[in-house]
């Protein structure tokens, strides 16, 4: 997004309401019509490509950048056949890798949790434990087969170590024909497009996705809003 369109997005002014708490019919129509100006579906799918984008030039020691482990990782999902919401999941897996190390699959997971299968959504959540127990042997790590054996009963175990084993850990090879971003952008907004909670399947996990998903419906939908 150029920063022309953000100063006039941050310009666009709906409700004079300065105070939740005392919020008005008026109020709440005349800031949808902005929010769903600048907070759409296309336009947050812009922002998550801006903070993948980030990522050029942050390395964290190996032979590529986190940007291009992304793509790589995306690419080895494609190309093994692997469906668009596993390609997306793989290209964003580390978005958060320097905002919280320790946990950034959970910061990924969040971001896509909406719009992801409860497989890929656990897959993201526990791939630093699976991803430690593929490279335990460069640290000399402890007691990793047994953290990672915690989670053997989950039925998604095997599939997080195939995407890790497949497609995270031998994503970081400067000489691999990895795609460019482009090539990905069109499945990253068909994924935010889908309607949150529901085309993945995912309403039914817990009580927090259908409360999140009964409270958009508790909205008006867009059109009321534009005509009142
Ligand atoms: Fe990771
Ligand atoms: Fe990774």
């Amino acid at each position: 997004m150029s920063g022309t369109k953000r100063k006039a997005e941050a310009e666009m002014v709906g409700a004079t309401c300065t105070d939740l708490r005392k919020m008005q019919k008026e109020d709440g129509v005349a800031l949808m019509k902005v929010f769903n100006q600048v907070a759409s579906a296309a336009k947050n799918t812009e922002r998550v490509l801006e903070l993948f984008k980030a990522q050029q030039g942050l390395n964290i020691g190996f032979p590529v950048d986190c940007y291009t482990h992304g793509l790589q990782s995306a690419t080895r999902a494609l190309r093994d056949g692997r469906d668009e919401e596993t390609v997306v999941v793989a290209l964003l897996h580390d978005i958060g890798e320097c905002w919280s190390s320790i946990n950034h699959g959970e910061i990924a997971a969040s971001i896509l949790r909406p719009y992801i299968g409860p497989e890929n959504y656990w897959i993201l959540m526990h791939h630093e434990i699976f991803q430690a127990y593929i490279y335990q042997g460069g640290f000399e790590l402890k007691d990793i087969d047994a953290l990672r054996n915690q989670f053997k009963d989950s039925p998604y175990f095997d599939a997080c170590h195939q995407f890790c084993y497949k497609y995270d850990a031998p994503s970081f090879d400067p000489d691999y024909e990895t795609l460019p971003l482009e090539h990905f952008v069109p499945m990253v907004h068909r994924i935010f497009n889908r309607k949150p909670y529901e085309t993945s399947g995912c309403l039914n996990d817990s009580l927090l996705n259908r409360a999140k998903a009964g409270m958009a419906e508790a909205y008006p939908p867009p059109g009321e809003v534009e005509s009142a």
